[in-house]
């Protein structure tokens, strides 16, 4: 199959984590006898230096011709004085926004040899298993008015959604949970917030389509305690854009591994942009010192989500958990065991595992 993917590798970190997961992508398509082509596009703070914008036309071109879009971070402290429009992150949000993006999947799974870098008691996250459905182009960020008056003395943010906007989020994650463990959790805050009373009747009435999922209304704020003191608790959560951004950090250092989480943003028709949870590190960048992993994973869920190689996407996952599992890591992980080593090593180990199924593989096409 041809894929045009797109890649975004932006600041920091985001530069060697892509390169990863290019090779782990170039030894897929040896595999499995696939041709992906690479176009690389500038986004955040790279962009803003070299073309006045974190957002060029061009990019957004790109990605609107891309069969996916892989994206490594943005921002950088040397941006951090910069005026609102003049920020890395307004380009991540415009083309989410731009390519109507309207789901953002994070999934956090522990691995079992690494728990111990997680800062809860190994019993509470050892059966973490969970998935965050965030609505990602409407809610608290995209709402008008939004800004500031004009003596600066005033501010104000809207959280306006539609109701068309929150039953293609809830269907997703219903979707969602009928692969998994068919437990769904709607999140919000309907003891105040008009927007969450009218999320929660499109549960509601979204629930008899997907009468095999079990549903739950959970306020935000008791949501965001159950995270810490009982995770495994939870299969998917489904939530708005802000309440989704804050419980998936929290959700994210559940397990000790933030440098191993990936994430997707699609919409309907398959097409996404996928990016680690972890942002650019800047301190650690060019130190050969990231863990590209989540990065990988990230192109894993591409290739599943985007592009339905299920099989190519286990192959990855499997890849990367038996690398950890043979107790290779990255520095960024405080684990007890194991030996730790740099970014391209790493990426190497997982390039290696990938390719060395080769044989195997072949013989098994020829006796198909
Ligand atoms: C994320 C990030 C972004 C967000 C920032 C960088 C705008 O925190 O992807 O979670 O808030 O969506
Ligand atoms: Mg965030």
């Amino acid at each position: 199959m041809d894929k045009r993917i797109v890649l975004l590798p932006g600041d920091g970190i985001g530069q060697e984590v892509m390169k990863g997961a290019c090779q782990v992508l170039n030894a897929v398509a040896e595999r499995y006898n696939h041709s992906f082509s690479f176009d690389t596009q500038k986004i955040g703070g790279e962009a803003i230096d070299s073309e006045g914008t974190p957002l060029p036309e061009e990019t957004v071109a790109a990605c609107h011709n891309a069969d996916a879009v892989l994206l490594g971070a943005v921002g950088g402290p040397q941006w951090d004085q910069n005026p609102p429009h003049l920020r890395p992150e307004k380009g991540l949000l415009g083309i989410r926004k731009e390519l109507g993006l309207f789901a953002n999947l994070r999934p956090v799974k522990g691995f079992k040899n690494l728990l111990d870098a997680s800062p809860l008691k190994e019993e509470v996250v050892e059966n973490s298993d969970l998935l965050i459905v965030r609505e990602l182009t409407g809610g608290l960020y995209f709402g008008e008015p939004s800004g500031r008056s004009a003596d600066g003395e005033t501010v104000v943010d809207t959280l306006a959604y539609s109701r068309s906007e929150i039953e293609r989020i809830v269907e997703k994650a219903f979707e969602s949970a009928q692969v998994r463990h068919k437990r769904l959790t709607s999140v919000d805050k309907a003891n105040v917030l008009a927007s969450s009373q009218l999320w929660r009747e499109v549960v509601e009435e979204k629930k008899a389509s997907y009468p095999d999922v079990s549903v739950e209304h959970m306020l935000v704020d008791a949501a965001a305690m159950k995270l810490i003191t009982q995770p495994g608790y939870f299969d998917v959560i489904v939530t708005e854009n802000m309440f989704g951004d804050i419980l998936s950090d929290e959700a994210s250092v559940l397990t000790g591994s933030l440098g191993m989480l990936p994430s997707a943003s699609v919409r309907a028709d398959g097409v996404g942009l996928y990016e680690p949870v972890h942002g650019s590190a800047p301190d650690i960048a060019g130190h050969n010192k990231a863990n590209p992993l989540a990065m990988i994973l990230s192109a894993a869920m591409m290739l599943k989500h985007s592009f339905d190689m299920n099989e190519e996407a286990q192959e990855v996952e499997t890849a990367v958990r038996e690398v950890v599992e043979a107790g290779y890591h990255t520095s960024d992980l405080d684990v007890k065991d194991g030996v730790s080593i740099g970014t391209t090593e790493m990426t190497k180990k997982v390039v290696e595992h990938i390719s060395s199924q080769d044989a195997t593989h072949n013989i098994m096409r020829c006796y198909a």
